[in-house]
């Protein structure tokens, strides 16, 4: 940790001097928290706070739909859980708002200069050659992926529910693994075993726990040290990589791996083996691949970016889904009712399908279940993305939905902002405005979104039912719907065949905030890493 501290205090002195010759940054007639530190601001009790968004909460009640908080270094930053101007930074702005260096650069180091970390064109770049692998027919044709591996959970946990009647188990834990053979396959073809193997395969151990051991409850020095990466030009921080110090070690390693994995799939898939090899390859590599030799040359990526992008789906597409599947398996074993009226809706289905002789679900009939399409919008209540900070590149104005009031009593309806201004968006703060979503917001209950008119919100906003999770405008979650899909697909499964319940031993499931993330843990028990216990048994 020495080393954080050392580069910590070089950066810090830069950063004073460079604060110093700063103009003031125009929001400082909007009300906000008093700061309980003059260096780090708000940022650490943010970054420790025992409920991923519980500050949030209490702020918005407090102030309103916007109030200015303190970063590290004793910046302004703007946070707002209001739906105009979320929708305006995010799905408005184009590049207009960029990433934060801070938090874009480790995406860098976890996952290198993939679609996650690029900027501007270059993100253009690498989200159209992204785009035909994540289109409406071709997220269709991993349906059938999806239910086997769902199938195959099914199965291991029946032959272990065969002698016990019931049995408890790490939900999280176990979806993780499924969620990974899903990704392995669907994204480069690669047959993690995760399931079989118990999560042991060698690229499988290389990320176990990896934002647990990077992000939960960072020391000073990590939150000071990461804060200076705004401060520095990228070249320089790039030798970062190379500190002889964790998380960076592994993080170096884990790239080496994927690297061997990634030549060894572009020698044998590369655009030099010839065509009729491959002409059965449906995976997004194998998409990227065609995609990259047709484009033209100035959109095209090289080698180490298409790498990239296969360590990039694999972190960004599986324990996402696995932990928000493990929040609606949980909220269903809270509410029983809602459970069985969902295996109701399940099995008229299945029995139409058996009617027409068939035997597995389409996404037709799936997205027709309604009960199961809502309950996924879990997402609402337990967002892994539980908010996200950008920055303005250029001086701008920010509106309200809902007018704030300002230090000096004023009705605030826009807010002014300098380039530079860092605005952090709440997405879990906006999903629970009782404006947006009824008085009744801070509670699960799916059936709201039978009665919610979604065009009288007060901005339409998102890719998914007005939801933020996935982010939106052209940084919108590329795997969003497949997500949607994968979750459908193992709801369908797993419901039909399996009754959900809490563990009977009483328990607290505490949302860690893990960087911008946030991920389930036993209240008392981090040490159990991401952690959420539900216990099973066969439906009768
Ligand atoms: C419930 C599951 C998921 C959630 C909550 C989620 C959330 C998000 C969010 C909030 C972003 C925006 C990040 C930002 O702009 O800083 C994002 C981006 C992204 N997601 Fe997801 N995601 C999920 C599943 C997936 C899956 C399954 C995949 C891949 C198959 C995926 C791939 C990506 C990629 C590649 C990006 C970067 C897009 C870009 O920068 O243009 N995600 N996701
Ligand atoms: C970005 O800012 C420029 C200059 O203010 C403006 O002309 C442009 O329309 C903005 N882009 C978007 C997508 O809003
Ligand atoms: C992308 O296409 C170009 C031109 O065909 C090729 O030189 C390059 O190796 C390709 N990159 C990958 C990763 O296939």
């Amino acid at each position: 940790m020495s080393i954080y501290l050392l580069a910590g205090f070089v950066a810090l002195s830069a950063v004073w001097l460079l604060l110093r010759l700063r103009k003031g940054t125009g929001i400082k007639h909007i009300r906000g928290p008093p700061s309980p530190s003059l260096l780090f601001g708000h940022e650490a009790a943010l970054f420790r706070q025992e409920e991923a968004g519980s500050l949030e909460f209490q702020w918005m009640k407090e102030y309103g739909s916007a109030w200015r908080t303190r970063g590290v270094f004793g910046t302004d930053v703007l946070m707002t859980v209001d739906p105009k101007a979320i929708q305006h930074v995010f799905q408005k702005s184009g590049y207009n708002y960029t990433k934060k260096t801070s938090q874009n650069f480790m995406g860098y180091l976890i996952a290198g200069p993939g679609i996650v970390t690029m900027l501007g064109e270059d993100h253009h770049r690498h989200r159209k050659i992204m785009h035909p692998a994540f289109s409406a027919p071709q997220l269709r044709s991993f349906l059938p992926l999806f239910q086997r591996i769902a199938g195959k959970l099914s199965e291991k946990w029946k032959g272990e529910l065969v002698a016990t009647g019931e049995l408890e188990l790490m939900m999280n834990k176990w979806l993780s693994r499924a969620t990974l053979d899903v990704i392995g396959e669907a994204a480069f073809d690669y047959d993690y075993n995760a399931l079989d193997a118990g999560g042991r395969s060698k690229l499988s151990t290389a990320y176990d726990n990896l934002f647990k051991d990077i992000d939960y409850q960072p020391s000073n020095a990590a939150i000071l040290f990461r804060s200076a990466w705004d401060y520095i030009p990228m070249s320089l921080l790039k030798l970062i990589k190379y500190l002889p110090a964790e998380p960076f070690t592994r993080l170096r390693n884990m790239n080496i791996l994927f690297r061997q994995y990634g030549k060894q799939i572009l020698r044998e898939q590369g655009p030099e083996v010839d065509a009729e090899r491959k002409v059965n390859s449906k995976d997004v590599m194998s998409i990227l691949i065609k995609a990259n030799s047709s484009a033209d040359a100035k959109t095209r990526l090289d080698d180490d970016e298409l790498i990239a992008e296969m360590a990039t789906l694999t972190i960004a597409g599986h324990e996402t889904t696995a932990a928000t599947l493990s929040f609606a398996l949980y909220e269903l074993a809270r509410h029983p009712d809602y459970q069985e009226r969902m295996r109701e809706e399940i099995r008229a289905a299945r029995a139409k399908v058996m009617t027409r002789g068939g035997t597995e679900f389409t996404t037709e009939d799936l997205d027709s279940l309604t009960l199961c399409v809502n309950a996924i919008k879990t997402l609402r209540l337990h967002p892994i993305a539980y908010g996200l900070p950008r920055v303005a590149v250029k001086d701008d104005v920010i509106p309200l939905a809902y007018p704030i009031v300002s230090a000096t009593g004023e009705t605030v309806s826009e807010i002014p902002i300098k380039a530079g201004q860092v605005v952090y968006s709440s997405f879990a703060g906006y999903q629970r405005l009782p404006g947006v979503w009824g008085e009744d917001a801070n509670k699960w209950n799916p059936d709201r979104f039978l009665r919610i008119e979604m065009a009288k919100q007060p901005a339409s906003v998102g890719v998914f039912a007005n939801l933020w999770t996935v982010a939106a405008g052209i940084r919108a979650c590329i795997g969003w719907r497949f997500s949607l899909i994968e979750m459908q697909a193992f709801l369908g499964e797993l419901l039909e065949a399996f009754q959900f319940h809490l563990p009977r031993e009483k328990i607290e499931v505490q949302k860690a905030t893990v960087g911008v993330g946030m991920a389930p843990i036993v209240r008392g028990k981090p040490e159990l890493g991401a952690a959420l216990p539900l216990r099973i048994s066969l439906v009768q």
